[in-house]
């Protein structure tokens, strides 16, 4: 019997390679620590079991294809999976997985957290007062920024993410949390005395709102020019989610215009790129109210293991004939 064969799109941290290899699967492994060039993944992904794939990979019908009637599973090394053409996977046959560890909810909630924190205490801002030698005694009215405590936070969307930032609200901050979200979950209301609020509501409420929701073609440009009209003028958006959730040059308009507070913003419409489209002089990095993170919501060692072993996980599942332990669905 040929030992099943993986191919792994760029290096990633070791724990799931290990599984793969103990498995005595052959694993192929782009090698360069950059995103595989498309020729290069379309050529490489031909006649294997398994693609583990990473959210800079483009894995439509062409690479499912090209890949041929063995492939079985594509798991993806993230919780989102919008790279990934689940119409195409599902006619083939194809299971698609993604890497929804509690590990990462923790740390993209804590990331969430660093990003609020951030803009609400002005810590990029004052770092850099700081060390431009600008300080030069106490002031009763330097730099003042908000409280966290007491105040409203907004989630949207409350899956694995939503919860693990509720908790950090009202148990480390002392928020209120309203949210909203497809279903109501009682669980969640009873859990942090959270109020279920449809997005209208939850935007003129909140001094801050924080978005978790997948990326669908429903969810592109969740939040535009109307739903910024209607936040406070205090307000800060928090997005650790997917770049186009967020309409970039609508919330350009709004920091712009001092329509909002200020945004911490951990993904981009046109990632890698920072703005889309610049042609209009307005970029987010020229607003000191905006702190900016290059989508490193999930980037710790904890994290980014966990991510690894459990991508192993579904791969090997899936090739001894098992359920797969994580389907990417769309419910
Ligand atoms: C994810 O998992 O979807 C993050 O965006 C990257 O880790």
């Amino acid at each position: 019997m040929p030992r099943p064969h993986v191919f792994v799109t760029r290096q990633i941290p070791p724990s799931g390679l290990s599984l793969l290899a103990h498995e005595e699967y052959e694993v192929d492994l782009y090698e360069k620590d950059a995103p595989i060039p498309r020729e290069e993944l379309l050529k490489r992904v031909k006649g294997c079991d398994a693609i583990l794939s990473l959210l800079t990979d483009k894995i439509d019908d062409e690479v499912m294809e090209c890949a041929g009637k063995k492939l079985k599973i594509i798991a993806n090394y993230a919780v989102g999976f919008d790279n990934i053409d689940l119409q195409a996977a599902k006619q083939r046959g194809i299971i698609v997985t993604n890497t929804p560890a509690p590990e990462v909810s923790e740390t993209v909630a804590e990331h969430t957290f660093a990003l609020l924190l951030a803009c609400a205490h002005r810590l990029i801002e004052t770092d850099r007062y700081t060390r431009e030698g600008k300080y030069h005694g106490w002031g009763p009215m330097m730099l003042l920024g908000v409280d966290v405590y007491g105040k409203t936070l907004g989630i949207i969307g409350a899956g694995r993410i939503g919860w693990a930032v509720a908790k950090r609200a009202v148990h480390g901050f002392g928020m209120r949390v309203v949210y909203t979200s497809r279903t109501r979950d009682e669980a969640f209301e009873q859990e942090f005395s959270a109020e279920f609020l449809g997005k209208e509501q939850l935007l003129m409420r909140s001094d801050f709102i924080s978005i978790h929701l997948p990326l669908l073609p429903e969810t592109r440009h969740y939040i535009s020019t109307d739903e910024f009209s209607l936040m406070k003028k205090t307000a800060f958006l928090i997005n650790t989610a997917r770049g186009p959730i967020v309409d970039e040059k609508a919330l350009e308009r709004a920091l712009r215009t001092s329509r909002i507070a200020g945004a911490g913003i951990d993904v981009y419409e046109c990632e890698p790129l920072i703005d889309c489209d610049v042609t209009d002089h307005l970029e987010l990095k020229s607003f000191s109210n905006v702190v900016l993170t290059p989508h490193t919501a999930s980037a710790t060692i904890e994290a980014r293991e966990a991510m690894s072993m459990l991508a192993g996980k579904n791969i090997v599942a899936v090739l001894s004939g098992k359920d797969p332990i994580n389907p990417a669905r769309v419910s």
